[in-house]
C-alpha cells in the first residue's frame, strides 16, 4: 500500500570516504512484507549505502528514515538500539569451510530464500544485496539497479529479469 508508512526509506542519500563521493543522490524505499533488492555491479556502491544508513560513514546530502522517523546521521550506537546495525561483507566470507559446510552450495541457497520468504511473509521487511542477480531478482517484488553509485533502473524483480539492459550487464541470458 503506497500510504504505508515504509520500513527504510533513503532519500537522495550522498556518501563517501572522504574523495569524491562514491555514491550520489541515491533513493530507496523497503517496504514491510516485501523482499526489495539491491544490485548492481562490483562497485557499484551497494555496501557504501549500507555503510551510509547504518552510520559508519557519514552522509554529506540526504535523509534516511526507519518506519517513518527521520535517523540521518545518528551515531551507530543509536542506530544499533533502533535495530540498524552493519555485518562487513569480508573477503566473502568463511575461507576455511567446503562448500558443503558452508552452504554456498546451490541447494543451501535455496534453503536461505525459502527462510527469508518465511521472514518476509510475517510482514518483516527484507532488504537484500546480493551477488546472484537472477535469484535475487526471482524473489524481489522491487528492485533498484545501482550503478557508478546512482540508481539507474527500478523495478519489480519480474519487470527487471524482462529489461534487456539488466539481462545483458547483470543477469547473463540462459542459453
Ligand atoms: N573504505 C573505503 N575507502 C575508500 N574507498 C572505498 C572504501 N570502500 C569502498 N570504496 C570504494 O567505493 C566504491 C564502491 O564500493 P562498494 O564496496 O560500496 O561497492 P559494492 O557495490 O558493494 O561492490 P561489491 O559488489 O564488490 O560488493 C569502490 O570504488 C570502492 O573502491
Ligand atoms: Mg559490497
Amino acid at each position: 500500500m503506497s500510504n504505508e508508512v515504509a520500513a527504510l526509506s533513503i532519500q537522495g542519500l550522498t556518501a563517501g570516504y572522504g574523495g569524491p563521493p562514491i555514491i550520489v543522490q541515491v533513493t530507496l524505499t523497503a517496504r514491510r512484507g516485501a523482499i526489495t533488492a539491491i544490485v548492481g555491479p562490483n562497485g557499484a556502491g551497494k555496501s557504501t549505502l549500507l555503510k551510509a544508513v547504518a552510520g559508519l560513514i557519514r552522509p554529506t546530502a540526504g535523509r534516511v528514515f526507519v518506519e517513518g522517523k527521520e535517523v540521518t546521521n545518528q551515531p551507530v550506537e543509536t542506530l544499533v538500539r533502533r535495530g540498524i546495525a552493519y555485518v562487513p561483507q569480508v573477503e566473502n566470507i568463511f575461507p576455511d569451510l567446503t562448500i558443503r559446510d558452508s552452504g554456498l552450495s546451490p541447494r543451501f541457497q535455496g534453503l536461505i530464500w525459502e527462510r527469508i520468504e518465511q521472514i518476509r511473509s510475517t510482514n518483516v521487511a527484507v532488504l537484500i544485496v546480493e551477488q546472484n542477480t537472477r535469484e535475487t531478482l526471482r524473489h524481489a517484488q522491487w528492485a533498484y539497479v545501482l550503478v557508478l553509485g546512482q540508481n539507474r533502473l527500478e523495478g519489480s524483480g519480474q519487470d527487471l529479469l524482462e529489461n534487456d539492459e539488466v539481462v545483458d550487464l547483470y543477469v547473463g541470458r540462459l542459453s
